[in-house]
C-alpha cells in the first residue's frame, strides 16, 4: 500500500466503550478532536454494551465527518486510519475497526491499530513539554489500574496492577453506593472539594508489590453506609461532601503510595499520571505535592486527553506509522491487555 507522507496526516477513530471519538493530526500535531458522549447510558447506572454498539454506529460517520472539517481537511488528504484495537467492549471496538477497515479499503491507505491503555500513556506525547524516557506512569482509569515503565514512544512495561476493582471503578461504584449518577468518579470529586477528607476513616488496603486492591474499600463504603443510615436514614444527605471527600481522600492515598514506593525503588523520577482518573482534582494536586517532596518532574495530560478521546490514540499511531507498524485486514480487535 502507498505511503503518501513522511509528515503523516492521521485520522483516529476510538470506540472502545461509550464515547465514540476522532482526531485529525497532522505530523504529530492535533488538528480537531471530537468526541460524542453517549447520555443513554446514565438512566441504567453503567454503560449496556450493546446499546454502546448502536450509538457508535449511529455517531461515527457525523463524528468523523466534524472531525475532517474542524481540521479543514477531506478523506483524500488522510495517510492513514487509527482505530482503538483493544481493549473494551467488543462490539463498541467492532464499529470502530469496521469503519476504519472499509474506509482504508476504499481509499487505499492503510489503518493502524492502537491500543487503548498505550495510548492513555501516549496522551502525554501531546503535553508541551513530554516527559522524558525512562518515564513511570500511573494509569487510572475506569477499567484499569496500572503502573507502567516506559521505556520509548511505543514500549511499555507493567510493572503494578489492581488485583481487583480500577480505581475509577472504585470511584463509581462508591457513587453508585451514595446514590450518585454515573459516572460518579467526577462528581465524588466535586463534592469532595467541599467535604472534610478526615471526617471518615476506610481501610487501604496492603498488596504485595506496586499491586492495587480497592474491593475491601468497597465492601467497607456499603457497611458503613447500612450501620449509619440504620441509625438516621437521612446519614448520607446530610455529610454527603464529608463522605465523598473521604472517600476520595482513600483511593487518591493509595495510588500515591504506592506511585512514590515503585519511583524511589526504580530511581525513576520522571512521573507522569493518565487515564480518565487522572483528572481527580485531588490526585492531580498529590501528584505536584508528592513531586516537589521528590525532587520529580511531573506530568499530566491537558485535561481533553485525561477522559476517553480519539487524540491519544492518534499521537500513538503518529508513532506507530513512522516505523510502519500497520494493522492487516484480518486484525481482530482484542477485548483485553496491554
Ligand atoms: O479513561 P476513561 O475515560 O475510560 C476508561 O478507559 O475507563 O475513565 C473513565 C473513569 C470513570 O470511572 C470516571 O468515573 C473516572 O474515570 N473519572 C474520575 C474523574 N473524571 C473521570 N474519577 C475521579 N475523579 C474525576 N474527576
Ligand atoms: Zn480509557
Amino acid at each position: 500500500m502507498p505511503l503518501n507522507s513522511d509528515t503523516p496526516l492521521i485520522l483516529a477513530i476510538e470506540t472502545s466503550c461509550d464515547d465514540t471519538a476522532a482526531a485529525v493530526l497532522y505530523n504529530g500535531k492535533m488538528l480537531a478532536n471530537i468526541v460524542a458522549t453517549q447520555k443513554i447510558h446514565e438512566q441504567y447506572g453503567g454503560v449496556i454494551p450493546e446499546l454502546a454498539s448502536r450509538a457508535h454506529q449511529q455517531n461515527i460517520l457525523p463524528v468523523v465527518d466534524s472531525a475532517l472539517k474542524q481540521a479543514g481537511k477531506t478523506m483524500k488528504d488522510v495517510s492513514a486510519i487509527a482505530y482503538t484495537q483493544g481493549p473494551g467492549l467488543i462490539g463498541s471496538l467492532l464499529v470502530g475497526c469496521q469503519f476504519a477497515k472499509g474506509l482504508s479499503a476504499a481509499l487505499n491507505i492503510p489503518t493502524i491499530g492502537v491500543n487503548h491503555l498505550k495510548a492513555h500513556i501516549g496522551a502525554h506525547y501531546l503535553n508541551e513539554v513530554p516527559p522524558q524516557f525512562p518515564f513511570l506512569c500511573l494509569l487510572v482509569s475506569g477499567g484499569h489500574t496500572q503502573i507502567v515503565k516506559v521505556t520509548n514512544h511505543l514500549e511499555m512495561e507493567i510493572i503494578g496492577s489492581t488485583i481487583d476493582d480500577a480505581a475509577g471503578e472504585a470511584f463509581d461504584k462508591a457513587a453508585k453506593m451514595i446514590g450518585l449518577p454515573y459516572p460518579g468518579g467526577p462528581l465524588i470529586d466535586q463534592l469532595a472539594n467541599k467535604g472534610n477528607p478526615m471526617a471518615y476513616k476506610f481501610p487501604i488496603a496492603k498488596v504485595d508489590g506496586y499491586n492495587f486492591s480497592f474491593s475491601g474499600l468497597k465492601t467497607s463504603i456499603l457497611y458503613f453506609l447500612q450501620k449509619h443510615k440504620a441509625e438516621d436514614p437521612q446519614f448520607i444527605e446530610k455529610n454527603l461532601n464529608d463522605i465523598c471527600a473521604s472517600i476520595r481522600f482513600t483511593i487518591v492515598k493509595t495510588l500515591m503510595q504506592t506511585l512514590e514506593r515503585a519511583a524511589m525503588d526504580l530511581n525513576i523520577k520522571e512521573i507522569g499520571i493518565a487515564g480518565g482518573v487522572s483528572a481527580n482534582t485531588l490526585l492531580r494536586d498529590e501528584l505536584m505535592t508528592t513531586g516537589i517532596k521528590n525532587k520529580w518532574s511531573t506530568y499530566i495530560p491537558p485535561f481533553e486527553y485525561c477522559t476517553d478521546n480519539a487524540g491519544m490514540i492518534g499521537i500513538l499511531a503518529h508513532y506507530q506509522y513512522l516505523i510502519a507498524d500497520f494493522a492487516s485486514l484480518n486484525d481482530m480487535p482484542y477485548p483485553r491487555g496491554l
